[in-house]
């Protein structure tokens, strides 16, 4: 098994924080570096999927959060499914693929301790990056463990066409729910009816809290019984004037304020409505649920191989990529689960 001689890294490093304000090209910076060499224990990787997640958005801030921020001149952080170049540990072979944190670069080394093996000749490389992965896991877990839906129930799920709301409303209509999906533009509310098999979707672009509410009280006169809340902001607002008696409301992420994250998280408050439908909200976090991944690989494997779960990627080519498809992500313009090819393996 040979290998093309390589010396030059390319990567992506943070060069300025976007305080209370989107993030723009000039956060990034491009760079090469020389690729560098594993030691005892350690494994040379190839990056060759690099999944973009809203909560990227998150380590670009100093703002207090579960996780540390990454460092100005930092490679950018980030999961990938990459390729042993190199290994002097005995776990791994060259030409194993694996999940790891390599962040936005072609190669990164790392301790072959906790890299997880993935099988591309079991499932498309990329899915474990999404429905076979943290996205996966997170619909999975927070949807079944958080929101309990019973038969009959009304789940409404934000950002419904992304790489988490695809699968919780899949999951939600696998356990008998009426599901709604609120998504942005007609192409990502057409995709979520006709091809995934929710019950009704709607379109927030250019509504506001009142207007969401009346959608919702037509679509859900008896109220939602799960709100799987991917963005916060008027969404969110309009979910909880919503609710049906006992409702589960579990936040997941707030992809709506994110450029906000160095202000107070100040705005309605809706203790009223929590007291009134004795609702319970629940915050929710995918790294609680490792030990379970076994659990949710069973399930999604099978839904998948039944057809009964269908997946959408939208794929960017190239590490240059990387800021664009990031930014695009942040404003919506992803259908599905946002990733970039970066290379492809060397052997098979
Ligand atoms: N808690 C956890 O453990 C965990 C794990 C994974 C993800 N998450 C969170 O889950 C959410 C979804 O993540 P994902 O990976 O599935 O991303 P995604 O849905 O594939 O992409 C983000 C989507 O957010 C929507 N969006 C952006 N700005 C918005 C706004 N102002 N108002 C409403 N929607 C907006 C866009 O869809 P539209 O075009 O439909 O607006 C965009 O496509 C994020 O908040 C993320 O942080 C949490």
């Amino acid at each position: 098994m040979e290998f093309a001689a390589v010396q030059v890294n390319h990567r992506i490093t943070l060069a300025a924080r976007p305080v209370n304000r989107p993030v723009q090209p000039s956060d990034f910076r491009h760079e090469e570096a020389p690729v560098p060499v594993p030691s005892t224990g350690e494994v040379l990787l190839r990056t060759l999927y690099l999944s973009l997640d809203p909560y990227m958005r998150g380590r670009m801030s100093e703002a207090k959060s579960y996780a540390q921020p990454v460092q100005i001149g930092e490679v950018m952080i980030g999961e990938a499914v990459a390729e042993v170049v190199t290994s002097n540990d005995p776990s791994l072979q060259p030409g194993d693929t694996v999940l790891a944190r390599t962040g936005w670069q072609e190669y990164a080394v790392m301790p072959a301790k906790g890299l997880i093996k993935v099988d591309g000749t079991k499932a498309p490389l990329s899915h474990y990056l999404g429905v076979l992965g943290m996205p996966g896991m997170t619909g999975y877990f927070a949807l079944l463990d958080i929101g309990k839906p019973k038969p009959g129930q009304t789940v409404l799920v934000s950002a419904a066409a992304g790489a988490v709301g695809q699968v919780v409303g899949q999951i939600a209509k696998l356990k008998g729910c009426q599901v709604i999906g609120i998504a942005g533009g007609p192409e990502k509310c057409a995709y979520v009816t006709d091809e995934l098999g929710f019950d009704a979707a709607i379109d927030y672009r250019g509504k506001d809290t009142a207007a969401l509410v009346a959608e919702l009280a037509r679509l859900a006169p008896g109220g939602i019984d799960v709100f799987f809340d991917n963005v916060g902001g008027i969404i969110h607002d309009a979910a909880m004037s919503s609710l049906a008696l006992n409702a589960r409301i579990i936040i997941c992420g707030a992809v709506a304020i994110y450029d906000k994250l160095e202000s107070q998280d100040t705005g309605a408050r809706w203790m009223r409505q929590i007291l009134a439908k004795r609702a319970r909200m629940e915050g929710f976090l995918v790294f609680d649920y490792d030990h379970r991944r076994a659990e949710f690989l069973a399930d999604m494997t099978a839904w998948l191989r039944g057809g009964l779960i269908r997946y959408r990627e939208d794929v960017a080519e190239g590490l240059a990529k990387t800021p664009e498809a990031f930014i695009g992500l942040l404003a919506g313009k992803n259908l599905g689960k946002q990733l970039i090819h970066v290379a492809s393996p060397s052997v098979r």
